[in-house]
């Protein structure tokens, strides 16, 4: 159908076209009617989805006909048939599904397309997901995240046909998992076994798998500090970030023992086939100065810290799977000695996932989807799961050049090196790729900035996941935009009401609020590492201990809520593309936000933003003074480029954009 039309709906569906038939009303209150299977999951979905666009009330009742061929089991399952039709015209709409998982997806469907008060052309919307696995990860160990957050973030996924919830549940910081046989464990705030089940049932009423990990050998201090006869390397508990040397000894029959039945337990709560068992990360001192460890290697022939790890993973596999499970670890997991039957979660760049897929292993793409590194949505929207990975490669590399990143270019092509991982031996049959899943690391990331950091850009990675190749994405944007402002009624997440509030409770004064919008913070991990832990890194050095952030930094300054990509950024750099020189409708709008630059006061708000207020300031002054002839480019260059450099953990957002623009010649007299 038109670009118009499918301009209401993210993600895309994969068919959606208009047909001959009256229009529906936009006011219409809509009344379930199942022609074939119900089920109480299937009724509180129809009454869920009408609450969230308002259409549970109101005048004159049309028929919502739910037309489902089969009940769904408890619970979802990968490669579940969640295709489903849709059709509305002024008699109604109908949703036709053979199974429950559809309806579930047709539902998302009908509550983005009715929020509005228009009137709807009659319509058909044929859709099914490109893959099957279309995931989040949240990582509850560094920040824990209360159930509440966790069942709002599931009615937000559901909007967006999200399907796989990965609970990143124990890290170096915290152990969430309420482990009954070993209960020196949980940490103070961890999920009982009750909120688990909650949330598990929860998912599965809206088609979501939920997928536990324990992060096994390595990201484990937390472990240590209630059980530090099972450690090697290292202290207890810690509060700090970064790579730890804290390991587990997995010489030990005792750890192995634990292990196996801490993964029963797991299984357990979670009904989910997949069960995550991490794998990443496992510092390189961790075994090596450890004697006992070195005997216990020299004695079984592994020649380095690897092959050690690659035969506690045989071990965990093991119990893995004779708990009828499906074991999934990052991609440090891919080893010669890997058994078969393992799937492999890419996370170290874009050939991860074709070095896993080569080794017969199914595979979830992650590497260009961490939402913690702080890029806007068309970076993220960009990598294809499915593109050859010499297009990945190309995306990874045009990134090193985009004026957006030039602060941490630098930091950005040191991942480079993943490149040139080992390379396990072929399989006779290549692996599947499974489907992408974002990632939100939580190291700056509580309950209070989950849903900015979140759902400023989740949406659009969704986009990704579920919708069919597409040569025009262009509307992205409209459609994020969309999304959000009707976030809060669908799934009581106000994105831009939680930053206004938080600004404010920052102490930023009115005269402030035109700055505020156009901030980011700082991008990939420049945050987390700060100035010389980043500049260490860079020169190869081992990195100092001492970080800006620890898990007990409050998370309370402007900086920490502020959006990823600013919208009003994001909304001046599409106005400036599209423009041609000279554009009077461009440059009328250019003048009076540079006028409102222009006039911010020096002081009113945090001192850490003085800085970047006199510098948008001075960009204001010079766009202005450009306009009016009053500087030549060479002058109005100079002046932009010195405000287009980080101001401690804040960028000005717009500068790339004015930039390209006085490139492209606009803005001369
Ligand atoms: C990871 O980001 N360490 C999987």
């Amino acid at each position: 159908m038109s670009k118009n039309a499918r301009a209401d709906l993210l993600p895309r569906p994969a068919r959606d076209e208009r047909v001959d038939g009256a229009a529906l009303a936009g006011t219409v209150r809509f009344e379930p009617v199942f022609t074939a299977v119900t089920s109480t999951r299937l009724e509180q979905a129809a009454a869920r989805a009408l609450r969230a666009c308002g259409r549970d009330r109101g005048a004159a009742a049309l028929p919502l006909t739910v037309d489902c061929g089969a009940a769904g089991a408890a619970f979802p399952a990968l490669d579940d048939d969640e295709s489903y039709v849709l059709a509305l015209d002024d008699r109604g709409v109908r949703i036709t599904a053979a199974e429950e998982w559809g309806v579930l997806r047709g539902l998302a469907t009908l509550t983005q397309l009715c929020s509005g008060s228009e009137p709807l052309p009659a319509r058909r919307i044929v859709d099914a997901p490109r893959f099957p696995w279309r995931g989040l990860m949240l990582d509850v160990a560094r920040h824990f995240l209360p159930l509440e957050d966790l069942l709002r973030t599931l009615d937000a996924m559901a909007i967006f046909k999200l399907n796989v919830l990965h609970l990143h549940l124990s890290d170096d910081q915290g152990f969430r998992f309420p482990s009954q046989r070993f209960p020196a464990l949980p940490s103070a705030r961890h999920y009982r076994l009750a909120e688990l089940d909650t949330l598990v049932r929860s998912a599965a009423d809206r088609g979501i798998r939920v997928v536990p990990e324990l992060d096994v050998p390595g990201h484990t201090a937390s472990w240590l500090a209630g059980y530090p006869e099972w450690g090697s390397g290292g202290q207890g508990s810690s509060r700090r970030f970064g790579v730890h040397r804290a390991c587990l000894d997995p010489t030990r029959g005792a750890v192995r023992a634990a292990v196996a039945t801490l993964f029963s337990e797991v299984a357990a709560c979670f009904p989910d086939r997949y069960v995550h068992f991490g794998g990443d990360e496992v510092h390189p001192q961790a075994w090596s100065q450890d004697p006992q460890i070195a005997a216990y290697m020299a004695r079984h022939g592994l020649a380095d810290s690897a092959a050690l790890q690659a035969r506690f993973t045989a071990h965990v596999v093991s119990v893995l799977t004779d708990l009828e499970r499906t074991p999934i670890g990052w991609d440090e997991v891919l080893h010669p000695d890997l058994p078969a039957g393992v799937a492999v979660q890419a996370w170290r760049g874009a050939t991860a996932r074709d070095r896993a897929l080569r080794a017969g292993c199914d595979c979830v793409l992650s590497a260009p989807y961490y939402l913690d590194l702080y890029y806007p949505a068309d970076v993220h929207a960009g990598f294809d799961p499915g593109a050859p990975e010499a297009e990945l490669l190309a995306r990874e590399d045009a990134l090193l050049e985009d004026p957006r990143f030039a602060h941490v270019a630098a930091g950005m092509a040191w991942t480079r090196q993943w490149r040139d991982a080992p390379e396990p031996p072929a399989a006779t049959a290549p692996g599947r790729l499974l489907g992408a899943e974002a990632c939100l690391w939580s190291e700056l990331v509580n309950s209070q900035v989950l849903d900015v950091r979140l759902w400023s850009r989740m949406p659009a990675l969704a986009d990704r996941f579920w919708s069919p190749v597409s040569a025009d994405p262009g509307d992205l944007s409209d459609r994020l935009d969309l999304a959000l402002a009707r976030l809060p009624a669908w799934a009581g997440v106000d994105v831009a009401g939680d930053v206004a509030r938080a600004v404010r409770a920052a102490g930023v004064e009115d005269g402030w609020l035109p700055l505020v919008k156009q901030l980011e913070p700082v991008k990939w991990y420049g945050r987390l590492l700060g100035e010389e832990a980043l500049a260490a890194r860079l020169r190869g050095r081992e990195m100092p201990a001492s970080r800006p952030y620890d898990a007990d930094t409050p998370l309370d300054r402007v900086v920490d809520m502020l959006p990823p990509e600013s919208p009003a950024a994001r909304q001046l750099a599409a106005t400036l593309r599209a423009a041609a020189p000279g554009d009077r409708v461009a440059d009328a709008q250019l003048r009076e936000l540079a006028a409102s630059w222009r006039r911010l006061p020096a002081r009113a708000g945090p001192e850490e933003l003085a800085a970047p207020a006199a510098a948008l300031a001075d960009v204001g002054d010079a766009i202005l003074a450009l306009l009016d002839n009053g500087i030549d480019v060479a002058e109005a260059r100079r002046r932009l480029e010195a405000a287009a450099v980080p101001f401690g953990e804040y960028l000005l957002a717009p500068l790339p954009a004015l930039l390209a623009w006085l490139e492209r010649g606009s803005g001369r007299g």
